[in-house]
């Protein structure tokens, strides 16, 4: 039976540009959620722009336009930016909604008639000038502890302190850079110390598969040992000025953002109902049978797994099914910086040039389920998505799909072959990975099964059997190429939450509908008719990847008036110089002249070349090049070459490489060989010079 699921991801705030932080999350969710659409359940991915709150109603005044307006110019850029990644949200709205106004209202009103809502005055800096309440992080001062200067209202940078803004020595208006003065305001507050809610949380976060492990163990640390009161009640209302949602009954007063933001899942999905022409209760009211999940990020766990849960409950909603959180990235193991570059816009990685598609299997090739944070190293980007996806997926349709048009018409032999059979038995092991959010290891199958039916394809040669004559080489080509362009449908199929746009140019390709995961027990049937083959990726080019990095730094113009403390400044100058050094040092790809003569080619003629004992890939050769005795030289070619074969074979050698001892003895040089991205996909070719070459020449 089909399962109905809906599933969210966090709501990005409206004030800042989509990066390849926030990727990490929706990429994920999209790729969960279109494979949950080919296995045929109904399933629906919802999210919305995160819209209110004091940053972004004082980020609209600087920039002089209303909330209104900035929010919808980023709901565009956002929509453009998500899209680009082909993230297929099935809604994505704004919390700054009619239906999320409504939902707000509802469970704010249920709260307080289930005694849930308490009103209580408190003490808050307020700007006089500014004439408004300072948010936290809008104040700062000198540290209590240490003393340090222009300090954050929760906790100081130099030293590392955590307090709260009242402890700060003389504090002042980031907004105004006025004294603010204490006042009081009367705060709703949601109470959460109510042993109600207490109860519900206790049992709830220990529910089976409700939380991760790690984030179970946290939630257990937040709510302390049983008998023990440590959750206080939660603010949850805001004084005027405040762009939000104001709170009924109660002028002056509105919703802090953290109240209605996840209230935004709701008006989205209400909203979508209404196009959809779904009953919003089948999916939100208490005892629905619908499954719920959010994805989100370790850092928002606390608003997921604790805040939300407890209202929705209170309020007769129902709750998550499970909530999935993950880890953060990193690029090059460290945390994405702007003076580095590499805080990457999803726009600047759009506009470089560089395929979604890439980054999506990269991030998919490193998600595991667990909360564990995540590194884009940019060089294994490189490698990884050369070797794997143009390497060995590509591959295998660029060498069969030809022979099929011109010699077949474009039709395909009987596909029904043994070698196929555990490609296609591979769908349900790979399926539970994917349920799992185990993305690496449903990548980590695939490309095993990849490398399988490369080497199947590397066997029989159809290069080789084109250019013989009679129909059994005929037969023996088409058979080859049709079983492996069946091999390259399957590893598409599983490939297809991963790589959308790929996939669906591989349909056109193979003239298919759109795949489900029920089609892996079909095969394509002897006469189907495929389409011309036309490159379906390309590899990445590493000076890509460094035009990326550069368009991201931010360049030396302080982009603030703002006058900089002169230490502050110069610290930042060297940052950027620095920066900028290593750029130059990267963005110049090509070496000198110079360079390469320091690489000493000689021709060299094996005169002897034997087995390596305990060696599996070596074959040790000695080699001629003019000079007294002939070197020893260890090759990684034994995949390849019958030692016996290669006595007497002129090639090239590199001859002042180091000397380097390994096991087997000394190896005085390296001679020269191609290869593919790996050796199992391309094979080892050693070079030969023209005829006429003698032992010792130099090669320049
Ligand atoms: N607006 C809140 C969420 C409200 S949900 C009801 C928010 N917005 S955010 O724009 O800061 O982040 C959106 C999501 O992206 C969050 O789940 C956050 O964890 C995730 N990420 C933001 N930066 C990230 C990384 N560097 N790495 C991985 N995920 C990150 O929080
Ligand atoms: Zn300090």
């Amino acid at each position: 039976m089909s399962r109905k699921i809906l599933v969210t991801s966090a709501l990005p705030y409206a004030n800042g540009a989509i990066h390849l932080g926030h990727l990490v999350e929706y990429i994920q969710t999209d790729i969960w959620v279109r494979f949950q659409k080919m296995r045929g359940n109904e399933c629906w991915y919802v999210c919305a722009d995160d819209t209110h709150g004091t940053p972004i109603m004082l980020r609209a005044e600087k920039e002089g336009i209303t909330p209104e307006a900035l929010i919808e110019r980023v709901h565009g850029e956002h929509s453009r930016d998500f899209a680009g990644f082909n993230v297929g949200f099935d809604n994505y709205y704004t919390t700054h909604s009619p239906e999320t106004r409504a939902c707000a209202e509802d469970i704010y009103g249920k709260l307080k008639a289930a005694g849930l809502i308490e009103v209580r005055t408190i003490e808050q800096y307020y700007d006089p000038v500014k004439q408004m309440f300072l948010p936290d992080r809008f104040i700062k001062g000198e540290c209590p502890k240490c003393g340090a200067k222009d300090q954050y209202g929760d906790n100081c940078e130099s030293c590392g302190a955590a307090y709260t803004p009242n402890d700060l020595k003389n504090p002042y208006s980031a907004v105004s850079g006025a004294k603010p003065e204490l006042r009081n305001s009367d705060h709703y507050f949601f109470k959460l110390s109510d042993p109600k809610c207490q109860a519900f949380l206790r049992r709830w976060t220990r529910e089976a598969g409700r939380l991760q492990p790690e984030a179970s163990n946290k939630m257990q640390e937040w709510l302390g040992a049983e008998g023990e009161n440590k959750l206080t009640d939660w603010d949850i209302s805001r004084d005027s000025p405040y762009f939000g949602f104001e709170i009924p009954d109660a002028p002056g007063k509105y919703f802090y953002v953290w109240l209605d933001a996840p209230i935004g899942y709701l008006g989205s999905f209400r909203n979508f109902c209404g196009k959809q022409g779904l009953n919003f209760d089948d999916w939100w009211k208490q005892g629905s049978n619908t499954e719920l999940y959010h994805f989100i990020g370790k850092d928002i766990l606390y608003f997921h797994a604790l805040f939300w849960p407890a209202e929705l409950e209170h309020a007769g909603y129902r709750t998550p099914s499970k909530i999935f959180a993950h880890g953060f990235l990193t690029v090059d193991g460290a945390k994405m910086s702007k003076s580095r570059g590499t805080f990457i816009t999803a726009e600047s990685y759009l506009k470089t040039g560089l395929n979604p598609e890439w980054l999506r299997y990269y991030y998919a090739a490193k998600l595991n389920g667990t909360m564990e944070d995540i590194d884009l190293n940019l060089e294994d980007f490189v490698a990884r998505v050369n070797s794997d996806l143009v390497g060995k997926y590509v591959n295998i349709a660029s060498r069969c799909a030809g022979f099929i048009s011109k010699k077949f018409d474009g039709k395909l032999a009987s596909t029904d072959a043994a070698w196929l059979k555990p490609l296609r038995d591979a769908a349900e092991n790979i399926a539970a990975a994917y349920e799992d959010r185990d993305f690496g290891r449903a990548l980590r199958e695939v490309m095993a099964l990849a490398d399988a039916a490369n080497v199947v394809v590397n066997d029989r040669k159809p290069w080789e059997l084109a250019k013989q004559e009679g129909e059994e080489a005929a037969a023996n080509l088409h058979a080859a190429c049709s079983e492996a362009i069946e091999a390259f449908r399957l590893l598409t199929l599983y490939l297809k939450p991963a790589l959308p746009k790929v996939a669906e140019a591989v349909e056109a390709f193979l003239g298919i509908q759109p795949l489900t995961w029920a089609d892996a027990a079909t095969a394509l049937p002897a006469g189907h008719t495929i389409n011309a083959y036309s490159h379906l990726m390309t590899r990445i080019d590493p000076k890509q990847v460094v035009a990326l990095v550069e368009a991201n730094k931010e360049s030396l113009a302080p982009t603030e008036p703002a006058p900089q403390k002169h230490a502050e400044k110069q610290e930042k100058a060297v940052a950027v110089a620095t920066a900028q050094a290593e750029a130059a040092k990267n963005a110049d790809a090509h070496i000198s002249i110079d360079d390469f003569m320091k690489v000493e080619l000689r021709i060299a003629k094996i005169v002897d070349a034997g087995h390596v004992e305990g060696a599996e890939k070596l074959i040790r050769l000695s080699l001629d090049i003019g000079e007294e005795k002939p070197r020893q030289v260890f090759a990684g070619i034994k995949s390849a070459y019958d030692p016996a074969a290669l006595v007497g074979r002129l090639t090239v050698m590199v001859a002042n490489l180091a000397p380097r001892k390994m096991k087997f003895g000394m190896s005085e040089g390296m001679v020269l060989a191609a290869s593919g991205a790996d050796d199992k996909t391309g094979g080892i070719y050693i070079l030969s010079p023209d005829s006429g070459a003698q032992p010792g020449m130099r090669v320049k």
